[in-house]
């Protein structure tokens, strides 16, 4: 399989065509001051250096590295550590690693301590989430958390105590808010266009290149993700909650591994399945050794944990779902219906809103097809960027939002250029996220969001999750996620 080594999110997702746009639309890329010249930096520790960390080690080496500084590092695995502390000593233009102190998860208040940090930026596996956040808080630090902010109702009620009881600061990195396209819609919706909005249909597909890399790692055990109801969906759930502005308060789903697992793949005859991708090259599986990065990171590190990145997707152990349906009813009298499939030939989303004077169309193909070199292995976008857009496929990569109000044909809404990953959206964030207090005038999109909107995403997913499990609808209220 060829890889190609990016920062900001999963090496398997689709780059977005917007990511080769340098030049940002007017009003997408928020406006700063700069910072005092004799404004000390503020200390941050990275917890979980694995691949998502890499964007943060990028900014704090890089372009915020005026702001903020880089000081510790986390994890329970040296090699990982390695990995990043190296390449931050390249990117700061050292002779070698930048040698930070490294620490391990029991010693997270000492690191606090001995770096006087003041901000954690918490990286790791889900299920530790609200561990690190209650702990890191109540010594003394602020957090920056990766999605999902906890898998669990224990994680959403010692998250809320730890902030109750410390004061102290929050932020969940929901990077889709600030795509372009996602902006855009909330422009739309806001403006009153479409008039008080009755429902909302959203229809996420993973394809099988990025949606089997979800059945490979740690995500395919739910007590580690809380499965893509909680470990993805939580991106789509604050979506539809920041679109809408609105609270979910009630959730039925349904959902099972209907495609990915050992049962499934033998019903459909395809068995002797290598155990891992790594020397095995096949349209579902990944070959750590092809990618520098990839194998730096996991293969090389398997001999501290033993942990693997590239297991057949269609082995047992697979407790998550891959077609997963919700009905989630909002405070506010919409509803909205959501579905999420991870086996799909091509990966976007299209969500409709539909209001009292009208409706909102947004259609997103973030990768149209998965294409096979002659040896039969995915090639992962062969052109990414813009250029792949117009490649003039029945299912052209990109994104189009229409608007139509009632009696009226429909207008297409221009959607600007973003910069950076994830439809333009990681670069923004990181601008709000490292540089927030010296932002110029409030956001009137209101994209940075704190935890209880980190908890909001979540408490739809983990009572999906509960549906499920016994079958009725659940009312959020009575999980008592202590918000
Ligand atoms: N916003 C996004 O678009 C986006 C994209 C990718 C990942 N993420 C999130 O980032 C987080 C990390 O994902 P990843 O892809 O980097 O995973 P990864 O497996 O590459 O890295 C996870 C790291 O956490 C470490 N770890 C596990 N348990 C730990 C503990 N108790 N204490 C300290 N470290 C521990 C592991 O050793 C590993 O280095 C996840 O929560 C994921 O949801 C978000």
């Amino acid at each position: 399989m060829t890889q190609q080594s990016r920062l900001d999110q999963n090496p398997t997702a689709p780059v977005p065509a917007s990511s080769a746009s340098s030049a940002a639309g007017a009003g997408v890329v928020p406006q700063f001051v700069d910072p005092p010249a004799d404004r000390p930096r503020r200390r941050y520790a990275i917890a979980g250096t694995g691949h998502r960390a890499g964007m943060y080690v990028g900014a704090l080496t890089g372009e915020h590295a005026d702001v903020g500084e880089l000081v510790a590092w986390l994890d329970l695995n040296p090699a990982r550590i390695a990995y990043h502390d190296g390449q931050a000593g390249s990117a700061l233009g050292l002779d070698g690693p930048a040698g930070l102190p490294q620490y391990g998860p029991d010693q997270l208040e000492q690191l606090i301590a001995e770096q006087r940090v003041d901000v954690v930026i918490v990286t790791t596996v889900d299920r530790t989430h609200a561990e690190l956040v209650d702990r890191a808080l109540r010594a003394g630090a602020d957090v920056i958390v990766e999605k999902p902010l906890t898998t669990s109702v224990e994680g959403c009620q010692r998250i809320t105590k730890a902030v109750a009881e410390t004061g102290r600061d929050v932020v969940v990195t929901f990077n889709y808010r600030y795509a372009p396209r996602n902006s855009s819609l909330r422009e739309v919706i806001a403006s009153g266009a479409i008039g008080d909005v009755t429902s909302v249909h959203f229809e996420w597909v993973l394809d099988t290149v990025h949606g089997a890399d979800y059945f490979r790692r740690w995500h395919r055990e739910k007590t580690n993700s809380g499965g893509l109801l909680v470990h993805k969906a939580s991106h789509h759930f604050d979506l539809v909650n920041w679109w809408l502005d609105d609270t979910p308060v009630k959730v039925y789903a349904s959902g099972a591994l209907r495609f990915y697992g050992d049962k499934n793949a033998a019903d459909r005859g395809l068995t002797d399945r290598p155990e891992r991708g790594t020397g095995n090259p096949d349209p579902f599986s990944i070959d750590l050794a092809a990618d520098p990065r990839l194998n730096a990171l996991y293969l090389q590190a398997e001999q501290h944990d033993g942990y693997r990145r590239d297991l057949d997707p269609f082995a047992a152990g697979i407790t998550i779902e891959d077609n997963m349906a919700a009905v989630v009813d909002y405070r506010g009298g919409a509803t909205l219906t959501y579905s999420l499939n991870a086996h799909s030939p091509w990966e976007g989303y299209k969500v409709s809103v539909n209001g009292t004077a009208g409706r909102a169309e947004l259609t997103v193909v973030e990768r149209g097809h998965i294409e096979l070199d002659a040896d039969g292995n995915v090639v992962l976008d062969p052109s990414a960027g813009s250029e792949r857009a117009s490649t003039g496929s029945t299912r052209p990569e990109g994104d189009r939002l229409i608007v139509q109000r009632h009696w009226q044909p429909a207008e297409e809404v221009a959607i600007p250029s973003g910069i950076g990953g994830h439809g333009g959206g990681d670069a923004i964030l990181l601008k709000d996220l490292f540089r927030r207090d010296l932002r110029v005038g409030e956001d009137p999109l209101r994209r940075a969001a704190d935890y209880l909107d980190g908890l909001k995403a979540v408490s739809v997913g983990i009572a999906a999750n509960e549906s499920i499990a016994d079958g009725r609808a659940i009312v959020i209220e009575d999980l008592a996620l202590g918000f």
